[in-house]
């Protein structure tokens, strides 16, 4: 069939046929679908939408679009989680390594951050001497003998999904649940898992800011990747405020650090347990909640986890001190206190998750265009979350920087990022839903 007949089928609202979509998909790579013609069907999908069985052939003809990688060699269960990203998410770093220490395999592969949202190769390039670019041998090699590592997807893999996302930039068709959802699992999907567990954010820091969005976006993933024959399940978890403690890839690290020790923010550790129990239940070895959140506050408690993830800085090149020693991370030569300036005590009523990731962004942590260049120890430290009391003068959070030329607008930034009320705020769940295929 012609481009142009496919395209006009998706103009018409039909749906296209398995055979259609890999045409579209392979041309697309190989030079015989154009730019214009790519960018004219997925303003199609964005307006007339696809059927779950057109996302999954999407999907799977994106996955196939590059190299796949299997794993026969492991009998471990092989289990992933994908983000759809926030700010101070540093549950990658924590959960790989705890997972494996839980007796799964996780063969993790990652992305960078953008805009207001970091991204876990950045954190991980904080800790020195870490590699994320590993060669396949080793990667497999690795998995085999600590049963998890976290590395970036090479260029060979997925080729479809960088450039149809490259062209959805630039003709304003990110916004598509199919779309969304094809790149996101056409990615994971590649890495020969058996089963996927998503963590889909909502909330002003998030991708999908309203509940009922990300509700969509969470039943799309978990249909489509189920359709694909991988069990998944997606936790809808709650992004207006950032996760833990920290925000910037040096800070990220040492917050995590102190998770494997036992020793992280009630919030942080509430998501990545919730995360870690439904891969052990994904993954065939604990079914149940219970005994899968007892198994992960034991190999927590006896530093199990914190020698996984020891084990994974030296298996990539990575300064195995910081763990012991997280002074060993880059650190900002300035620090400067956002401090309360009421006149009375009050309750932070809001953290505004995304301002506060703008914030850190100003500083030099994270990327306006996908080829910034960022500053590894910058970022910023709260001090008071939503529900903290505070008294006049009191440390709300500490700016990490270097390079003071957008400091003010960093501060202001995360100032506005605030509100106060004099009574406490009601407490919100974190985990919104639990949502498994049907
Ligand atoms: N993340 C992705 O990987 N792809 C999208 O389309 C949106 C978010």
């Amino acid at each position: 069939m012609l481009p142009q007949e496919i395209i006009a089928k998706k103009r018409d609202r039909q749906e296209l046929t398995r055979a259609e979509i890999e045409e579209f998909v392979t041309g697309v790579v190989r030079g015989t679908f154009t730019d214009y013609q790519a960018a004219a069907l997925l303003m199609a999908v964005v307006l007339n939408g696809m059927s779950t069985s057109e996302t999954a052939w999407l999907t799977e003809a994106m996955m196939r679009s590059g190299r796949v990688i299997e794993h026969p060699e492991i009998t471990r269960p092989k289990v992933d989680k994908h983000s759809t990203g926030g700010v101070g998410d540093k549950v990658s770093l924590i959960l790989a390594p705890l997972a494996a220490a839980c007796g799964l395999c996780v063969p993790m592969m990652s992305g960078r951050g953008l805009g207001h949202t970091g991204g876990t190769l950045d954190k991980l390039e904080a800790i020195p001497g870490f590699s994320v670019q590993l060669e396949e041998p080793a990667y497999r090699a690795q998995l085999q003998t600590i049963h998890h590592a976290i590395i970036g997807q090479s260029e060979d893999m997925v080729p479809a999904d960088r450039q149809l996302y490259s062209l959805r930039d630039v003709t304003a068709t990110i916004e598509s649940i199919p779309l969304i959802c094809s790149s996101i699992l056409s990615k994971k999907l590649a890495e020969g898992i058996d089963a996927l567990v998503l963590d889909v954010k909502c909330g002003n820091g998030a991708f999908m800011e309203t509940e009922a969005g990300a509700r969509e976006l969470a039943a799309a993933l978990v249909s489509i990747s189920q359709a694909t024959g991988k069990p998944t399940t997606a936790l809808i978890t709650r992004m207006e405020q950032p996760l833990g403690r920290t925000v910037g890839n040096a800070l990220e690290v040492a917050e995590a650090i102190e998770c494997l020790q036992g020793q992280g923010p009630a919030d942080l550790m509430e998501v990545t347990t919730s995360l870690v129990a439904e891969m052990l239940r994904l993954g065939g070895l604990l079914p149940e909640t219970e005994p899968a959140e007892e198994l992960i506050r034991a190999q927590l408690q006896n530093g199990a986890a914190l020698q996984a993830f020891r084990a994974l800085l030296q298996a990539q090149g990575g300064d195995p001190r910081v763990c012991d020693q997280p002074s060993l991370l880059p650190q900002a030569a300035h620090r400067e206190a956002l401090s309360y300036q009421g006149s009375e005590p009050a309750y932070v009523t809001a953290l505004h998750a995304r301002r506060v990731g703008e914030a850190a962004r100003l500083l030099g942590a994270g990327r306006a265009q996908a080829d910034a260049v960022i500053d590894l120890a910058v970022g910023v430290v709260l001090a008071k979350k939503i529900g903290a009391p505070v008294t006049p003068g009191e440390t709300l959070a500490t700016l990490h920087y270097n390079d003071a030329t957008a400091l003010s607008e960093a501060r202001d930034r995360l100032g506005s990022a605030y509100a106060f009320a004099t009574e406490p705020p009601l407490e919100q769940e974190l985990l919104i839903d639990r949502i498994e295929a049907r």
